[in-house]
């Protein structure tokens, strides 16, 4: 069986953790590929919300495998509170989640050189989540990471140190206001990793080439959105790491050729949380109704979401550079009860319509050209069944399959395992 991949198609949040839930029952193993704790995949069912932060999302079922691969960046203090929020449901982690060796460690230095980092740079700062993500990357790529498989060795702590020490040396650099007792946040880190230390490590690549060739069906889900990529998404305004399609390679040791369906996720509106470039970002009353509407706060800093209407332009590059062959839309019931609803089908760029993105989409340089639709009035929350869709929103997917090619095979019509249409 191939390895199929789920990922997000916008800036982050587009509902990865609930559709990863949904899809679990047909999978035997579910991998997350990219990312850490700036993730924040939530699931809802039994009238219980979930919040997942860096274990992948096939985690409460029952028959699944759960791995972090080697493209993922962990923190072991908010990993043991992630498994501590697991113990009441009876899960048992120890048995069906394993972490690849060579996923690397954030240090409580991360963390501290993420917020300098970010302070230092005042207006400009790119509203990280302040998780140690950027910096846990530049050591990797760096060369001096500090990766799951060495905490096995006896001499981990020497290098720790030495790291440590100069992160300490980078932090003064930076000459902002960071206070912090390294004593205190060590004393947790190195509790933590004594936790970690009880899970199963595993060469990620290796089990996953075996299970794969012994037919299991796997399935690979991503971390933020297309455009928060680090080459891709609107840089510098990014995450540290490949969420595109070709990171699930990378971050599993998946070749190419072995990769099936790749599931891309979108709302039914764009969402973004932190700083940079949204052509399609509300000012207005109807903005501020979609974040109430659909709660648009962030499942990790509990910030305010941005919110807008949906980019064709946007979505249709991350169909291209992800190879999507099947769409999922979330959300589309947080658009009931919108008279007209708008999708930017191209830019205005230098005087020309482009409907390719372009270098630079500030919002001095493109300016959306909107195609308008009659909303639908209906209560899509309690839908079970395609057929009962109103005709405004199989129009505004119709539209949707068309400009894009690829046919939108689920249809979320709210935050429950249940409200899922399979069209
Ligand atoms: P992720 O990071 O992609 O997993 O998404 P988040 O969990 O950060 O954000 C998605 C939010 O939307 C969560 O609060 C979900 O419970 C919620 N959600 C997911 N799908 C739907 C849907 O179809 N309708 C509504 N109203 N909420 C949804
Ligand atoms: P999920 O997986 C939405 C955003 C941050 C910031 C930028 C860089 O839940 O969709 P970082 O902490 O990576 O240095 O932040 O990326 N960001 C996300 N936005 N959803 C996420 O993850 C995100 N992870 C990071 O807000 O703008
Ligand atoms: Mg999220």
């Amino acid at each position: 069986m191939a390895v199929d991949l789920l990922l997000g198609l916008q800036w982050g949040d587009e509902g990865k953790g609930k559709i990863v839930d949904v899809l679990t029952s047909k999978y035997d193993i579910i991998a997350r590929f990219q990312g850490g704790p700036n993730a924040g995949h939530t699931l809802e069912f039994d009238g219980i919300k979930h919040v997942l932060r860096t274990i992948p999302s096939g985690i409460f079922h029952e028959k699944s495998t759960n791995i972090i691969g080697n493209g993922v960046v962990i923190d072991p203090v908010v990993f043991v509170k992630e498994l501590e929020g697991l113990e009441q449901f009876k899960i048992d982690y120890k048995s069906k989640l394993i972490i690849s060796r060579k996923a690397h460690v954030i240090l409580p230095t991360h963390r501290l050189l993420d917020a300098a980092s970010e302070a230092s740079k005042g207006k400009a700062k790119i509203g990280s989540t302040l998780k140690g993500i950027g910096p846990t990357y530049m050591d990797k790529t760096g060369r001096n990471g500090i990766r799951i498989g060495d905490l096995e060795l006896s001499d981990w702590k020497e290098k720790y140190r030495a790291l440590a020490n100069k992160h300490e040396a980078m932090i003064s650099f930076y000459n902002v206001d960071v206070q912090y007792d390294l004593a205190d946040l060590e004393a947790e880190f190195f509790a933590a990793v004594e936790t970690l230390k009880e899970l199963t490590f595993i060469d990620s690549e290796e089990y996953i080439y075996q299970a794969h060739k012994s037919g299991k069906s796997i399935l690979a889900e991503g971390a933020q959105g297309s455009l928060l990529d680090i080459d891709f998404g609107t840089y510098p305004f990014v995450t540290s790491s490949n969420t595109t399609a070709a990171g699930a390679c990378t971050g599993l040791g998946v070749a190419p050729n072995k990769i099936g369906d790749v599931y891309g996720i979108f709302k039914a509106y764009t969402t973004r949380v932190g700083s940079g470039p949204f052509p399609t970002e509300l000012f207005d009353k109807v903005g501020e109704d979609m974040a109430r509407i659909g709660h648009e706060f962030g499942a990790v800093t509990g910030r305010a979401r941005r919110c807008g209407w949906l980019d064709l332009v946007a979505l249709r590059y991350a169909c291209q550079v992800n190879g999507v062959t099947k769409l999922m839309m979330m959300k589309g019931d947080v658009l009931s009860g919108f008279k007209t609803l708008k999708i930017a089908t191209s830019y205005k760029y230098k005087g020309e319509e482009i409907t390719h993105l372009p270098y630079n989409i500030e919002p001095e340089n493109v300016t959306p050209v909107y195609t308008e639709f009659s909303g639908w009035k209906e209560d899509l929350t309690k839908m079970t069944e395609a057929s009962q869709l109103p005709k405004e929103l199989n129009d505004y997917i119709d539209f949707l399959e068309k400009e894009l090619e690829i046919p939108i095979e689920v249809v979320s019509v709210g935050p429950d395992r249940k409200q899922t249409i399979f069209k």
